[in-house]
This record gives structure tokens, sequence and C-alpha cells, in this order.
């Protein structure tokens, strides 16, 4: 058999802003509630950013899905972001445990063309996991770190058999090839990639997308 040299990661220095670069940026819609999140709310990191969003848009626009949950709103960026994607009657809801953060979203949704495709549900995603009705059609989950495996069995739960999960922050900055970490978060995570990829219920894929998106579909 003929040997292939696998392709190199494309994960170099600056490769991540030329990918920016090279992808359709936020509407400028987006823009007064990106500002607002850097200028009044802690850890405006957390925003998913353009590439996600577009990562996401793109997703949702290819499933055409009638029920996404959206697990972390933090300022509504993810949701707005997935919103503008959905097809007619598909809706989103996003889970919310902090007050202040979910007063900020709320306003900025009002404020959207998508106020009636998005509701948010504030206090602790597994309840709000446990609470809907299925089946979930698209489920981003990008809350707490230390409950990806919670928030990934009760998706899986009701997930539609054509449904899709991507999580967020999977390589946890390339904190994962360190595992013995003092960060709970990153421990987490690793328990939770490899909890994942043998797990046979499922199917994933690891992008090595901004920080990390695993894309995990069932198995029949
Ligand atoms: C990384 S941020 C979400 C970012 C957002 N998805 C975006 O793209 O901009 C995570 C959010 O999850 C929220 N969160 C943390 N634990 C939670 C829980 N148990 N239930 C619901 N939300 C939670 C945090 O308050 C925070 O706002």
């Amino acid at each position: 058999m003929k040997v292939v040299t696998p392709l190199k990661s494309v994960n170099l220095p600056g490769i991540d802003d030329y990918a920016a670069q090279h992808t359709t940026p936020d509407p400028a819609a987006m823009t007064a509630l990106v500002s607002e999140t850097y200028e009044t709310l802690d850890l405006p990191e957390m925003l998913s950013g353009p590439v996600v969003a577009r990562l996401l848009q793109t997703l949702v626009h290819a499933i055409r899905p009638q029920l996404v949950v959206d697990v972390g709103t933090y300022s509504g960026y993810s949701a707005l972001s997935m919103a503008a994607a959905l097809p007619p009657g598909g809706r989103i809801v996003t889970c919310e445990l902090d007050a202040g953060r979910a007063g900020v979203a709320r306003r900025h949704i009002d404020a959207s063309p998508y106020a009636d495709r998005i509701t948010l549900a504030t206090g602790r995603a597994l309840q709000t996991l446990s609470s809907l009705e299925g089946p979930f059609d698209f489920v981003f989950i990008d809350a707490d770190k230390v409950s990806y495996y919670d928030y990934f069995q009760a998706a899986l739960r009701k997930l539609a058999p054509h449904g899709l999960i991507a999580c967020d922050n999977t390589l946890r900055e390339g904190e994962i090839l360190n595992p013995d970490t003092d960060d709970s978060g990153t421990r987490a995570m690793c328990a939770f990639n490899d909890a994942v990829v043998n797990d046979p219920r499922v199917s994933c894929v690891l992008l090595p997308v901004r920080d990390g998106i695993s894309l995990i579909r069932p198995v029949s």
C-alpha cells in the first residue's frame, strides 16, 4: 500500500487570525451586544465569536432544526446567531443561570427580529433540559465545563434521530494535553472527551476550530 504522509495540523501561529479574516463577519446588528458585553459584563472572552457563530449558523442552516437548545446564554450571542439561520417555525431555548447576564441577553433578544423564536430559560440548564419536551434537533453546549457530561447525557436522551450536539471549548486552549492540571474544568473536559469518543451510542469529531468544537451525533 502506498505510504501517505498525514497532513500537518493547521493550528500554527496566525492561523486563527487568518481563519477569522476569511470568515463572514458578524452582522452590524450584533455590534451593540458585543460592545455592551465587553463594557459591562465580566469574562467577555466567553463570547464564542464570529468563527464559531458562522459554524453554528451553517449547521443550523443545513439541519433546519425545529428545536435548538443553547446551553449557556451569557449575553445572547450564540442564541441570536443561531436564530438568524432558523427555518420557518424553528425555535431556540437558551439556558442561563446568572440573572444579570440573562437580563442583558433578554434586552438584546427583545430588540432583535428574532424575539418570537427565542425563549430564555433562567435557572440551571440541567433542570431546563429535563423539563423540556423533545425532540431536540440541535444542542449547543457552552456552559460550565464540569457539567458537560451531564448536559451531553440529558441532550442525548431527547435528541432526534438526525439530531446533532455541538460542544464548545473541548480543547481548553490546548490544556487538555495536560490532564494532570489543577483546573477542574480542564480535568472534566479531558474526562468528557474520553467518555464521548468511547461511547458506542454516538459518533464524534473534535474540530480544532478556535478553542475546539466537538460535533456529536447518535449512531443507530
Ligand atoms: C461561555 S458562556 C456562554 C457563551 C455563549 N454561548 C456565547 O456564545 O456567547 C457560559 C454561560 O453559561 C452560564 N452557566 C454556567 N453554569 C450554568 C448552569 N448550571 N446553568 C445555566 N447556565 C450556566 C454562565 O453564567 C455563562 O453565562
